[in-house]
């Protein structure tokens, strides 16, 4: 049984990215700039945002955070990511998500331009990373891909199960292991019999927010369990899989938290890179 160590994969990525930086530096006489817009007093979003620029910073990208109130007006906003669209100093843009009910989150993610969309949500990226196009890839199952790959580096032929359809993970989290050549089902809440398909598969990934939903039971020997699920509990956080049961049959798995959390941010770090790298070309 393998405990997949996300924080140690995490910092190894970092350490990576860091020596990438300063050959960037070397070369251009500059760093990669990241600006997060944070909205609102939303606890976990200012936690994020706060864990977000610490790392920025910990790798020598230039890191700016933009804070408004939260009943700041949507055009407000929008013109704030036309002036950063325009900003040569900023290479990436990332809007913390969830928005306020009164800014339509689909026109600020579209306000975004796609070369310098960090989170991989736009339109634009979404389609490339469909079709197999270089693109930005969201932050979280780039996370898990790059976890799985770390355990198991031949994909080709395997089946996979998500349990989960979200823009944000599910469906791109599909997308990458089907350019691996894996067998990808995608399951979800109208799913017929979700245990029998888990039952199936060599790689499972859960995020699909319900606290320990993956039993030991559903899991056979020699599955990879990513579990990508924050469920907040009257026990503390857990995942979307029954760690103590999945833990006794699983081949690797990862906690909840020190999973799939740090390799989220270490991949936004690395989209940013990524994204200064295109601009140069
Ligand atoms: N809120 C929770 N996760 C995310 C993410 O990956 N990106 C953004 N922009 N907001 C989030």
């Amino acid at each position: 049984m393998i405990l997949i160590d996300g924080k140690k994969a995490a910092t190894e990525l970092k350490e990576e990215l860091k020596q990438e930086i300063s050959q960037i530096k070397k070369k251009y006489n500059k760093v990669p700039g990241l600006t997060v817009i944070l909205i609102g007093d939303m606890a976990p979003s200012q936690i994020y945002v706060r864990n977000k620029e610490k790392s920025a910073i910990e790798v020598g990208l230039k890191s700016e955070v933009i804070k408004y109130s939260n009943n700041v007006e949507e055009k407000i906003v929008l013109d704030k990511i036309n002036e950063l669209n325009k900003d040569d100093s900023v290479s990436g843009i990332l809007v913390q998500l969830p928005l306020p009910n009164h800014i339509d989150k689909q026109k600020v993610i579209e306000a975004i331009i796609p070369s310098k969309d960090v989170d991989g949500f736009h339109p634009m990226n979404v389609g490339n990373l469909s079709s197999g196009y270089e693109c930005s890839i969201p932050c979280t199952p780039l996370g898990c891909y790059l976890l799985i790959k770390k355990i198991e580096p031949k994909l080709s032929g395997k089946k996979v199960i998500i349990i989960g359809r979200s823009n944000l993970n599910g469906k791109p989290m599909a997308q990458l292991l089907l350019k691996e050549n894996c067998t990808v089902t995608i399951t979800h809440s109208k799913t017929k019999d979700l245990k029998a398909e888990c039952l199936q598969a060599d790689i499972i990934v859960a995020a699909v927010g319900i606290p320990e939903l993956i039993r030991g039971d559903w899991v056979k020997k020699n599955t990879i369990v990513i579990d990508v699920g924050i469920n907040k509990t009257e026990r503390g956080i857990v995942g979307d899989v029954h760690f103590k049961e999945v833990f006794k049959v699983a081949k690797a798995l990862t906690p909840v938290p020190g999973g799939v959390g740090p390799m989220t941010i270490a991949c936004l770090l690395k989209n940013t890179i990524d994204c200064f790298k295109r601009s140069q070309k």
